[in-house]
């Protein structure tokens, strides 16, 4: 007993990085960090010089035209440098380094924690008198940045990245991508601690690791028509997604409820189908989000879905739009209120469709490698109140669907951009689709098995697992004739997900080995019917850091086990706590007693 009792308070603390490494090798001997630690980083141009000594101290100046030399700048000034306005072109791997560099020192100095929820009761912080310090940071790029670095097709970017922490406190990140260097940076803020006495401090040098991802596409999907979110609830959620080292950042922006996104050759649609005509997104502000993302190796994909989930293009164009809002049987024709659907052999939505894409495409183009055309639900019943086809016969239908599909594909490819599509395209209308589309499934896993077994590669997010809206009970309102009938008033897709569901899915469950490679990637959901700007960091975090993980680490660990909820559970509150000090409102996941004295709150032995 009394063996036991010294050893657990002799274990070395373990790290709690989220998502989990490919491997960490940690000791525990305690190392500060100062405000004004030194960075040594060469820029990316300097593959050739990469041996030089450093030759000056250029004190916080911005790496502009100094390329050709290894610098040595100090972290610090990064505090001081001003919040530099966005650009409408691609950013390059030196200033994501830039970027990241900033927000480096805004972690580990501004927005860190104490962690004394994650300690024993009456444990005493590391000593600050007689410390070692860390002597300096150095970060290696291994190998030129491809030039689309900020805007890859899933695989294009090499993610990976090496961090080691000497015992005397020398720092270095190596990695073969801008991108790799940035998720190291985030990994490095996560080994430390505030101090409540100023300062901060990491208790586990030396430390080792070597990362990778295990899926290319690891993605949030944020629906911002059904409720309003303003510019800065969208950045702090990308923020928020960058943190968990995901990658993409899906935003759903229009849709049935409203039309927020403006389109300068089209400005009534905004203006009439937005929630008020100040409720939108101007190209100006549409540009800053997007170099948001993509300043944090996160690439921003637009969704217009279409040609159902369309109806507030009606408020602008009313002969675009068939069985528009129709009630009370809105149910007949289409998935939620209002119905409504694009006509589908209409010349009228092909030149508006032309226009919309024209307009719209070049403007994502800087920022991303892809364009997202929808294809949900769409409700062939619809189409009986659609004076260019009248017919519901899905041999009537499928021809025109293939042609609309088409027409829009064709134009996304020749204004440089691939589709993404709904899995109902390919697996309900059984349209041919280009091998250069990614199908996103939502339906289930029998679903990702089809898509990869018709050679497309897929995007998971089973709905039964990874919607993060789910569970919360109806917002439908029910008349007292139908009630009863809907007692007592859940949703189609509860219970609720906590992050355990989330966490136990595995988005290559069902699929054979052979085609594994073609599940790029998932993304978890966040429909917006019932959550707007008041709820909804505590509706994505952290549970949509549970899918972070799966993701990034992949759902069984090194022995080829489900990953376990006893060992994640400890390192995702102590990431909660991360993502609050950063100003996300995250939730909490447990009680601060199962967390004070190691796994408190375990049930079953193994
Ligand atoms: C970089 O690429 C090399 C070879 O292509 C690979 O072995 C290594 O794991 C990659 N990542 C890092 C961080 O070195
Ligand atoms: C589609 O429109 C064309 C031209 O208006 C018409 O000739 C054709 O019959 C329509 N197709 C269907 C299935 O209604
Ligand atoms: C697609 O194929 C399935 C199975 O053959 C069929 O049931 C379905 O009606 C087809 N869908 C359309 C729109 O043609
Ligand atoms: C591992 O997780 C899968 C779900 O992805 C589940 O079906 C399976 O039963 C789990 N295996 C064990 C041993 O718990
Ligand atoms: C801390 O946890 C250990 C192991 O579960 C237990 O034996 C000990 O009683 C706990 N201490 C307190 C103060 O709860």
């Amino acid at each position: 007993m009394k063996v036991l009792f010294l050893l657990s308070f002799l274990t070395p603390l373990a790290t709690a990085i989220w998502p989990l490494p490919v491997s960490v090798e940690t000791g525990n001997t305690v190392l500060w960090i100062a405000e004004d630690v030194t960075v040594k980083w060469a820029g990316t141009g300097a593959s050739d010089v990469r041996s030089t000594r450093c030759l000056s101290r250029c004190s916080g100046s911005y790496l502009t035209g100094l390329f050709d030399s290894v610098l040595m700048i100090f972290l610090q000034p990064y505090k001081r440098s001003k919040v530099r306005s966005f650009k409408d072109t691609t950013p390059s791997g030196d200033e994501l380094v830039d970027h990241a560099l900033q927000q480096t020192w805004k972690t580990i100095f501004k927005q860190s924690f104490v962690p004394w929820k994650f300690r024993p009761k009456g444990w005493k912080e590391p000593d600050s008198n007689d410390c070692t310090y860390v002597a300096g940071i150095e970060l290696n790029l291994l190998k030129d940045d491809p030039e689309n670095v900020a805007k890859p097709l899933a695989g294009e970017v090499d993610e990976s990245y090496a961090l080691s922490l000497t015992e005397d406190g020398q720092a270095t990140v190596s990695a073969n991508s801008s991108v790799g260097l940035i998720r190291g940076l985030n990994t490095f803020t996560q080994l430390f601690f505030a101090h409540s006495q100023g300062g901060a401090y990491t208790q586990l040098a030396p430390i080792e690791i070597f990362d990778a991802p295990k899926f290319q596409h690891r993605g949030i999907n944020l629906d911002v028509s059904r409720n309003w979110f303003s510019v800065k609830d969208i950045k702090r959620t990308i923020d928020a997604v960058a943190y968990n080292k995901m990658n993409r950042f899906h935003l759903h922006i229009t849709d049935s409820q409203s039309w927020p996104l403006e389109i300068p050759a089209l400005p009534d649609l905004a203006q009439k189908g937005a929630y008020r005509p100040d409720l939108t997104y101007s190209p100006t502000q549409f540009r800053d989000i997007q170099y948001h993302a993509a300043l944090q190796g996160v690439e921003l994909i637009t969704e217009i879905d279409m040609p159902g989930h369309t109806s507030s293009i009606w408020y602008s164009d009313p002969d675009l739009i068939a069985a528009f809002n129709i009630q009370p049987d809105w149910n007949t024709y289409a998935a939620e209120p209002p119905s409504g659907t694009l006509k589908l052999n209409s010349s009228k939505v092909a030149d508006f469709l032309e226009t919309l894409f024209n307009d719209l495409l070049p403007r994502v183009l800087p920022y991303t490698s892809y364009f997202h055309t929808g294809g949900d639900e769409v409700n062939k019943m619809a189409y009986t109140l659609d004076d260019t086809v009248k017919s519901s016969d899905p041999a009537v239908l499928q021809p025109l669907m293939q042609k609309f599909l088409d027409r829009n594909h064709d134009q996304v490819r020749s204004l440089g951009l691939t589709p993404i599509v709904w899995e109902e395209m390919l697996l309900d209308w059984n349209l041919t689709l280009g091998n250069d589309v990614i199908v996103q499934s939502w339906q289930s896993d029998e679903a990702v098995a089809s898509i990869v077994e018709k050679g497309h590669k897929a995007l998971v997010g089973n709905y039964h697992f990874w919607y993060l809206d789910c569970g919360k009970g109806q917002w439908l309102d029910f008349d007292p004739s139908v009630s009863s009938q809907y007692y007592p008033y859940e949703d189609y897709c509860a219970p609720f997900h906590n992050w355990r569901l989330i966490y136990s899915y595995d988005p290559l469950s069902g699929v054979s080995e052979d085609k594994q490679h073609l599940v790029v990637g998932g993304e978890a959901h966040m429909w917006a019917e019932q959550t707007d700007p008041v709820n909804l960091d505590r509706m994505v975090w952290p549970r949509g850091s549970a899918a972070a993980e799966v993701l990034w680490s992949g759902a069984k660990d090194a022995e080829g086990q489900n990953r376990s909820q006893i060992e994640a559970s400890p390192r995702l509150s102590e990431f909660r706590e991360r993502l609050v000090a950063k100003g996300i409102g995250a939730e909490p996941i447990q009680m601060i007693y199962c967390l004070q004295n190691g796994t408190q709150c375990q049930l079953g032995l193994s």
